[in-house]
């Protein structure tokens, strides 16, 4: 923990940061070409979670157009700027979203709040630690590309779901944000999610190039986390505004989606709880943590 972070942690106390802070986990969906289906991704990963019986927020970091409330026909009245600028609670901008998840408008919060003094910074802990609180995962929907805010997010997540289709433009820009990453901010790991393929053997092609590149050019290796073919009803759930999972649950992407769910379950639950879900491995990844992700958050500096 770096001194700002451990005086603003002082002067925060121990209320504004989660009891525990390991309860959490941030899954951030980035990429580095636009397009590849990060939303979609976001929204149905996050609905899959909360089926499994997980609270779930998902937090749209997305400053670009097709944002989640498009998706799913919502109309946040006020964003993370609106809690920012003090005019609303954290509470007066949470969405209800499908398939109960909660939803974090923040627009162009996002930038706002990297850039807000240290007793703004203090104010928003204690409001964001109070849903840290209470969730399971969550779910960050990111912009293409490396936007310092972007980058934020994806230093201080616990999973970096790095979106990744067939198409070669897909792969290199995937590669280049992997590189960035890697080479200026010590960021190392990764999972690859292989969209729009048109079989699983593609979608494993799309990881095992990437894997190369990386593991050759940046000694660097990645894992895959797993495909979403490429599904008519996909685009089909998007033009209905209604997410895949609630509109076609049988569709192949859907099920895509689940095996991926329960993939990052197998990952984050503790041993006792992936017994009574029949899992059998883990990788055990949980680490110990101090601090809440919006204090490390807010923290980070980008060198
Ligand atoms: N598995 C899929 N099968 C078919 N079409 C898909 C699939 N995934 C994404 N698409 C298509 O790609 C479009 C873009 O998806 P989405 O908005 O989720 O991408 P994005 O990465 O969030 O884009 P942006 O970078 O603009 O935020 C969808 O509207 C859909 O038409
Ligand atoms: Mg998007």
């Amino acid at each position: 923990m770096n001194d700002q972070a451990s005086s603003l942690r002082r002067i925060v106390g121990e209320n504004t940061t989660t009891s525990d802070p390991n309860r959490v986990k941030v899954l951030c969906i980035t990429s580095g070409k636009g397009g590849v289906g990060k939303t979609n991704i976001s929204i149905n990963l996050s609905i899959a979670l909360a089926s499994m019986g997980r609270k779930v927020f998902l937090l749209d970091a997305d400053l670009g157009l097709a944002n989640i409330d498009v998706l799913l026909n919502l109309t946040p009245i006020y964003t993370l700027e609106h809690v920012l600028s003090g005019e609303k609670s954290i509470n007066d901008i949470i969405l209800d979203g499908p398939g109960d998840i909660k939803i974090l408008p923040a627009s162009s919060g996002v930038v706002e709040m990297t850039e807000m003094d240290h007793d703004q910074q203090v104010h928003l802990f204690r409001k964001l630690g109070e849903i840290e609180r209470e969730i399971d995962y969550l779910v960050i929907d990111t912009g293409a590309g490396i936007a310092p805010h972007t980058l934020r997010f994806v230093a201080n997540s616990d999973e970096v779901l790095i979106v990744a289709t067939p198409e070669p433009s897909s792969m290199t820009d995937a590669y280049s944000l992997i590189k960035i990453m890697v080479t200026r901010y010590q960021i190392n790991k990764f999972r690859v999610i292989a969209n729009n393929v048109v079989s699983p053997a593609e979608g494993r092609q799309v990881y095992e190039r990437l894997q190369k590149v990386t593991r050759d050019f940046l000694k660097t290796d990645i894992d895959f986390m797993g495909h979403v073919l490429k599904d008519p009803l996909l685009v089909k759930s998007v033009r209905t505004q209604r997410p895949l999972l609630q509109s076609f649950p049988e569709a192949p992407a859907a099920r895509c989606l689940i095996s991926i769910a329960r993939g990052i379950e197998k990952i984050h639950k503790p041993v006792a709880a992936l017994k009574s879900l029949s899992i059998e491995h883990t990788e055990n990844v949980n680490h110990q943590r101090t601090t809440s992700f919006w204090e490390r958050l807010i923290s980070w500096r980008i060198s």
